[in-house]
C-alpha cells in the first residue's frame, strides 16, 4: 500500500515550477541542492502486527524535525511514505519505489529485519542515505555494512546480551526460549546465549513459530510440561500483547517467571494490562528514566500526539536528530556525501535514552537497562550493560 503525503496536484504544481526554473536557467546543480525540498522517504509498517511501531517511529522523527522548524539544513522537507507491511518478499520492490520513483534523498526505515535486508540491498546498490530506526538485523552493521547506512536503534543481540546474568543471579539456570523464527528472534537468542551459557545456564528447549503467527497455545502447554526455571522470549507489537495475555491465561504467570528482550513490553502496556505486570526485560530505553532530557521528550511527544512514547518513538526521534546533524553539517547539500557521512558517523546523540555514540560500523554504542513493568510503566531497575557496542564483525567500509 502506498501512502503519498503529496497530492497529485502538488506534484504537478511543483514539477511545473521546476520546469519553469530550469528553462529560466536557475537550476545550476548547486543551487538546486540548496533550494529545492529535501525528499525524505518513510518505509515503515503501517498495517499488521508492527503497525503501531511504524506510527511511533514516524511520530518521533517528525517531532525532532518540528523542533527545528520542520527543516533540514535550512531546506524544507517533503515526505514520501510506503507501507512495507512487514513483508520481506516486497522489501526490495518497496525500497525501489522510494529510490527510483520518488527519488528520495534519504530512506528512514524500517522495523522488520527481513524487510531491512531488502532496504540494505537497495541502499548499497543505489548509494542512497539509509537510516534504520528499528530493525536489528545484525548484517546491516556487520558484513553488509555501508558508508551510507546508519542505525539509531540496536543490533538484535544487544538488548538480550545483558539478560543472562540477571537470571543466573536469581539461580534460574534452566530456561525455555520462545520467539518468532526469523532473524530478529534468532539473533536475540544469540545475544541471550552470550551472557547465559558462559555463566552456566542452559536452554532446555528453543521454541519457535513463523512470523507473525500468534497461535501460542500448544507451545504454552509444552512449556508447562517442561517446567523450566524461567521463560525468555522475543515478541513485539500486536504479537507481544497476545503472548503476554496467553501466558497469563494459560496459568503460567506467577508460576514460571517470564523475561524478554525489552520489546515485549514496549507500546503494549495499556493493551496487555495486568498480564504485563512484573515482567522483567532488558532494553536501551525505559519510560521512567529520570533525566530532564527524557522528561522533556515525553511531555513534548504526549502533547503532540496524545499518546505516550515508547522505545520506537525514541528511535525515530533519534533518526531525526541524526539526520538534522548531517544536514546542518552540509547546509542541506546532500551531494556532499563525504562530509555528510563524516558528520553522522561522528555523532553523539543526546537521546531521551541517554547519550549514545555511533560505532565505526554505524550502530549505537549505548547503555542497556534492566526494567520491570510496574503500574503500567517500564521502570528502570539498574544499568545492565554500560556503553554496549556490537562487534561489527565483518564490516568493511568500502
Ligand atoms: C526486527 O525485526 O528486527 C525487530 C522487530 C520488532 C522489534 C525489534 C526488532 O521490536
Amino acid at each position: 500500500m502506498i501512502l503519498a503525503t503529496t497530492t497529485r496536484r502538488q506534484i504537478i504544481t511543483s514539477s511545473a515550477a521546476l520546469a519553469g526554473a530550469a528553462s529560466a536557467g536557475f537550476l545550476a546543480t548547486g543551487a538546486q541542492a540548496q533550494t529545492s525540498k529535501l525528499r525524505v522517504g518513510l518505509m515503515l509498517p503501517y498495517t499488521g502486527t508492527f503497525a503501531q511501531l511504524g506510527v511511533a517511529i514516524e511520530n518521533g522523527f517528525r517531532l525532532a524535525l518540528n523542533e527545528q522548524g520542520g527543516k533540514l539544513g535550512g531546506r524544507e522537507v517533503e515526505f514520501f511514505k510506503v507501507d512495507d507491511e512487514s513483508e520481506p518478499a516486497k522489501g526490495i520492490e518497496n525500497a525501489n519505489k522510494l529510490v527510483q520513483r520518488d527519488k528520495v534523498d534519504a530512506i528512514i526505515g524500517t522495523v522488520h529485519s527481513g524487510v531491512q535486508m531488502g532496504i540494505q540491498k537497495v541502499a548499497r546498490d543505489s548509494g542512497v542515505l539509509s537510516i534504520i530506526p528499528n530493525a536489528g538485523l545484525g548484517a546491516a552493521t556487520r558484513a553488509l555494512c555501508a558508508p551510507n547506512v546508519f542505525r539509531t536503534s540496536f543490533t538484535n543481540s544487544q538488548p538480550t546480551h545483558a539478560l543472562g546474568p540477571v537470571l543466573l543471579a536469581k539461580g534460574q539456570k534452566k530456561v525455555v526460549w520462545i520467539s518468532w523464527k526469523y532473524a530478529a528472534g534468532d539473533e536475540s537468542l544469540e545475544g541471550f546465549k552470550e551472557g547465559f551459557i558462559a555463566g552456566g545456564g542452559s536452554i532446555v528447549k528453543e521454541l519457535g513459530l513463523p512470523f507473525p503467527n500468534v497461535e501460542f497455545q500448544a507451545l504454552l502447554t509444552e512449556i508447562a510440561a517442561l517446567k523450566p526455571d524461567a521463560v525468555v522470549c522475543f515478541f513485539s507489537g500486536g504479537g507481544a500483547v497476545k503472548f503476554l495475555k496467553d501466558y497469563a491465561a494459560a496459568g503460567l504467570k506467577g508460576k514460571i517467571p517470564l523475561y524478554g528482550s525489552g520489546f515485549l513490553t514496549e507500546g503494549v502496556l495499556e493493551a496487555a494490562g495486568s498480564a504485563a505486570e512484573g515482567v522483567m526485560t532488558t532494553l536501551h530505553y525505559a519510560d521512567s528514566l529520570d533525566t530532564p532530557r527524557n522528561k522533556a521528550f515525553r511531555l513534548a511527544y504526549a502533547k503532540a500526539f496524545k499518546m505516550q512514547p515508547d522505545v520506537y518513538a525514541v528511535q525515530g526521534y533519534d533518526a531525526g536528530l541524526l539526520l538534522i546533524k548531517g544536514a546542518n553539517a552540509v547546509k542541506g547539500d546532500f551531494t556532499k556525501k563525504v562530509d555528510l557521512y563524516k558528520s553522522m558517523g561522528g555523532a553523539v546523540i543526546d537521546s531521551p535514552r541517554g547519550k549514545w555514540t555511533m560505532s565505526k560500523a554505524h550502530n549505537p554504542i549505548q547503555d542497556i537497562y534492566l526494567r520491570v513493568v510496574k503500574n503500567g510503566e517500564n521502570k528502570v531497575l539498574s544499568v545492565a550493560a554500560k556503553a554496549l557496542s556490537d562487534s561489527g564483525a565483518g564490516c568493511k567500509m568500502g
